[in-house]
């Protein structure tokens, strides 16, 4: 196809995701038993730099892992997908996956999903200047709730894209809601390429958490310096460690932050008491069996069209068809 025939569209939908109250959600998270906080706040400008960061690393075997499995099959993938298609990516995030999905399979419309308007709009009009051919429609909403997809994308095959085993960032029943939120924005015949980071051995998975170079830690650590310039929150950053381990039973890394020592925070305006050696849960990580995969996937709507893994079996690529 010569993509000098088609011709390009720029248009954006704000669908308004609502503010949550930030101040109120943190300090329920934090007055809780154990305390937690949600993942959603690793992502100011700093963490958004700081995770950048880690897909580089050695240690972080997922992304170079998942990009050598796209090298190796997308234009099997573009052929087993066809023509007339629309790709939803669900979180704007590497622009480097997307642009190879994007050029091996030259979609008639992109449709990128993402919470944060700046960023959701810089990285659609950068793609939309580079593939004049494209027809570029990002949409501001919480990909994480039930959505209806722009009307003008109506009669084009659904290809959803949902790379990096951001998966497993959820609770297992929250994957299953997600991906059938998912199914039904696809619409039956469509399809879902999904990356998927697999059971492996232990000490693999520990390492890819706690990177010598110390930028996982950095990541992790941020969050509280976040808290502290959105909050008016006083964590000191010295008094905290960063931990990630594996969780056998649940088959995930969990991460932590670890009071080194007996201390009050106040976090807007509110005293927070933190024992010595107290953790603050920040995120989960699931791994998966390729068969436990599936069977998620299965309860959601979608049946397996293909599997392609790397040579160590760590992180698996999934083409899925929504039934
Ligand atoms: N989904 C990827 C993973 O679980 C990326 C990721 C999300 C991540 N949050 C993270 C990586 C925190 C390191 C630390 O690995």
């Amino acid at each position: 196809m010569n993509m000098g025939d088609r011709v390009g569209e720029f248009a954006f939908f704000d669908y308004e995701p609502g503010e949550a109250d930030m101040a109120s959600e943190v300090i329920e998270g934090l007055k809780g038993e154990p305390k937690q906080i949600s993942p959603k706040y690793f992502y100011d400008q700093r963490g958004s730099e700081l995770f950048e960061a880690i897909t580089e690393l050695e240690e972080y075997y997922l992304t170079r892992t998942e990009l050598g499995l796209f090298e190796a099959h997308l234009d099997e993938v573009a052929s087993l997908l066809g023509d007339n298609l629309c790709v939803v990516e669900y979180g704007s995030g590497s622009s480097l996956k997307i642009r190879k999905l994007l050029e091996a399979v030259t979609p008639n419309a992109y449709v990128p999903i993402d919470i944060s308007q700046e960023h959701l709009k810089a990285n659609a009009q950068r793609l939309y200047e580079d593939y004049p051919w494209l027809r570029v429609y990002p949409v501001c909403a919480d990909f994480s709730q039930p959505l209806t997809l722009p009307a003008v994308t109506d009669g084009l095959r659904k290809v959803g894209f949902f790379p990096g085993s951001s998966i497993g960032n959820f609770e297992p029943s929250a994957a299953c809601q997600f991906l059938t939120n998912v199914h039904s924005e696809l619409g039956s015949g469509g399809a879902l390429l999904i990356g998927v980071d697999r059971k492996k051995p232990v000490e693999i998975l520990v390492d890819a958490y706690n990177d010598a170079k110390g930028v996982t830690a950095e990541f992790n650590l941020n969050v509280l310096s976040h808290l502290n310039a959105r909050l008016r929150a006083t964590f000191d950053i010295q008094q905290f460690d960063h931990d990630a381990r594996y969780n056998e039973h649940d088959g995930c890394i969990q991460m932590f932050l670890r009071s080194r020592t007996d201390q009050v925070v106040e976090v807007d305006g509110q005293p927070v008491r933190f024992d010595l050696d107290e953790e603050l849960h920040t995120e989960n990580s699931y791994k998966f069996h390729p068969e436990e995969f599936l069977a998620i996937a299965a309860e959601a709507g979608f049946k397996q069209t293909r599997q392609w893994t790397d040579e160590q079996d760590w992180f698996a690529l999934f083409l899925l068809e929504a039934l």
